[in-house]
This record gives structure tokens, sequence and C-alpha cells, in this order.
């Protein structure tokens, strides 16, 4: 039995993650589903976006499904994954046929450093009109980070991949943070000879997963860097409704779409469940699923290539209808 918490959340995430619920129910793997929420709807209701409750059902879990937060994102998805410290945010930036994407061959995964840089929330107004943020970067949590990469791209490589990392960073300008970031980077590539390793600036990066997105295979870098970067990343592979993200820890896990609460079609049950249903994909393999997350993929896989989508690609099914296309082919094969 996997223990599951399911936190829907604000917006669509109240759509493609009961979407997402029906599609792992169809695998006939045994799941215990307990609903926790998180956002801005149970902050208005009682003053706290991360309930206590929450945060303690998380941590008993094997694994946490999240939707979206709205405005409290920052109290929700980047505090829970500070609380259950999921450091490497993992997300996968692919090509499937039938999406329209900048190449076909796009297949690498962005790792993101998920417990610190400027996302540490250390904010400060100094007197009015004037603020600051404090930008950490430590030694230990870079080492973990590339290790994690490192090892990604070791698993990639048995599966046919490059074997290579690409350290994304702004070491010229940020010269201690960034300085730091980028030595350890290559300080860890040294236990790692049969991977290749590369870094770029952050800036130029950006420009790279546009002209020659089809060479990377494992992309690493810090938290905010990877927030944008990874953005940027899923408009070449049809856009947000497409990506999903794991966030590991050693203890926990935690998987949700890239996408926020999406207010422009929220209620309107048009929402792309695939960023969720990928996440869940991702949430399986974590849980040792292999089999059922590959049924799942290769039903969506079908899905896509048919066409039978939401309107975002061009389709004219609903959230719940794309999620029963694939759920009817795990369901069947
Ligand atoms: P967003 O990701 O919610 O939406 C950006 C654009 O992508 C919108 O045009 C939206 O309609 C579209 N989109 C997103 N998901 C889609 C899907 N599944 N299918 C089809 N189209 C999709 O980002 P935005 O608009 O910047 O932020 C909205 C709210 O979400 C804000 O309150 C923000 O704080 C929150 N947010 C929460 C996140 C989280 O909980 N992890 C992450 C990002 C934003
Ligand atoms: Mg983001």
């Amino acid at each position: 039995m996997h223990k599951i918490c399911v936190i829907e959340g604000d917006g669509i995430g109240k759509e493609v993650i009961p979407a997402t619920i029906k599609v792992l129910e169809a695998t006939g793997l045994p799941f215990e589903f307990v609903y926790a929420e998180a956002g801005d709807e149970v902050y208005k209701r009682t003053g706290k976006a991360l309930p206590d409750e929450t945060i303690e059902i998380a941590l008993d879990c094997d694994a946490v499904l999240f939707g979206a937060a709205g405005e409290t994102a920052a109290d929700v998805i980047v505090k829970l994954r500070h609380i259950l410290d999921t450091y490497a945010n993992v997300r996968p930036v692919k090509a499937y046929k039938g999406v329209k994407c900048l190449r076909p061959d796009i297949d690498y995964v962005i790792v993101r450093e998920n417990t610190e840089g400027l996302y540490k929330g250390i904010e400060a107004e100094i007197d009015e009109g004037i603020t600051t943020a404090t930008r950490v970067i430590t030694e230990k949590a870079c080492e973990r980070i590339f290790r994690f990469a490192f090892n990604l791209a070791r698993e990639r490589k048995k599966m046919g991949k490059e074997g290579k990392v690409t350290c994304a960073h702004k070491a010229n300008v940020l010269k201690i943070t960034d300085g730091l970031f980028k030595r350890v980077f290559y300080k860890v590539s040294e236990e790692y000879k049969d991977i290749k390793a590369e870094d770029y600036y952050i800036d130029a990066m950006n420009m790279y997963i546009i002209t020659k997105p089809q060479t990377f295979d494992v992309v690493v870098t810090s938290n905010l860097f990877g927030d944008i970067l990874s953005d940027g990343a899923a408009g070449t592979v049809g856009g947000l409704g497409l990506a999903p993200s794991a966030n590991i820890g050693d203890e926990h896990g935690l998987f949700e779409p890239v996408h926020g609460s999406a207010p422009d079609i929220a209620g309107k049950k048009i929402a792309n469940p695939t960023a969720t249903i990928l996440s869940a994909v991702l949430m399986l393999r974590y849980l040792g699923e292999y089999e059922a997350a590959d049924r799942i993929e290769r039903a969506l896989e079908e899905v896509l290539a048919l066409g039978l989508t939401t309107p975002d690609l061009g389709g004219n099914l609903n959230t719940f209808e794309m999620a029963e296309e694939v759920a009817k082919r795990v369901r069947e094969e």
C-alpha cells in the first residue's frame, strides 16, 4: 500500500489533481490517498496557508502529490520543500510526438537546487525605498545537488543518453556565491570521470535551451535561475501544461506540475492534466513502481500523438476527458 498525501491547492490544482488520481487508480495499484489542504483558500478561511495538520500528513506519507497554490505559493510550496528537505527539484524537458515543439529530439532534465539561493526568503526593508535580499549558497548544499545531478546523468547514460552535466551560473558577476557554486561543481565532477562536465553563464544558457536544446542531458542550477529556466524550457516543448516536476530529498518526495494555479483558466475545466500526470509518473518511479509508471507514460504518449488533448494543444477535450483517455489505455493494457 502506498500512502499518498494529496494537496489539490488552488485554481486548476482542483482540476488536474482529481483527473490524475483517476489515472493513478487505473493502474490497479493499492493506494491510500490522504487529502490535505494548503493555499489561498484555506488561508482566507483560517489565516494559515499551510496548516500544521497538512505538514504532519506530508511528513507521514510515502509521497506528496501537489497541485498548485496561488498568491500564497511562497508560504506553501517553497516552505513545504524546505520542511521535507527535498533539495533536488527535478524537471524533465521532453518533446512528445503530436505536440508542437521547437525540435523533436529535446530530452533533458533540469535539476534545480531547492533549499537556498535567493529563495531562502531573507529579505528586508532597510529604510523606506531601500530593500535587500540575501543569496545563500553553501558548499554542503552545492555538493549534494551536484552529486544528485551526476548520479542522474549516470542513470540516464545507462539508458543510452550522453552522460553529461551542464552547470548554469553567473560566477562572473556573483563572484562569491556563484564562484563557490562553480568551484564545487568542478570539484564534485572529479568523482564522476565517466560523465562530461561543462558550464555556461545563465544568460547564455537561456539562449542555448532555444538554439541547441538537443545537446543537453542534465542541467544543474541554483534555485531562482532554475525556476526561470524551467518555465522557458517548458515553452520549447508545448508549454506549462506539459511540464512535470519531482522534489526529491533523502527522506521525502513531493511531486507537482511546474505550473501555478492559472487563475485565467481555473474553473473552466480546460487545464491540461499532462504536467500533473507526468508528475505522478515520476512519483511512481520514486515509489519503485516502474511498470505502472511506464504504462501511464505510454498511454499518455499515445493520447498526445492522437491529438486527444485540451485546447492549449489544439484539441477539444476537457481536463477530465483527456485524463480518461489516458486512464482507459492504462486499464486496457
Ligand atoms: P501559471 O503557471 O499559473 O500560469 C501561466 C500561464 O500558463 C497561464 O496563461 C496559464 O493559463 C497557463 N497554464 C498553466 N498551467 C496550465 C495547464 N495545465 N494547462 C494549460 N495552460 C496552463 O503562472 P502565473 O499565472 O504566473 O501564476 C498564477 C498563480 O500561481 C500565482 O498566484 C502564483 O503565485 C502561483 N504559482 C504557484 C506555483 C506553485 O504552486 N508551484 C508556481 C507558479 C505560480
Ligand atoms: Mg516557477
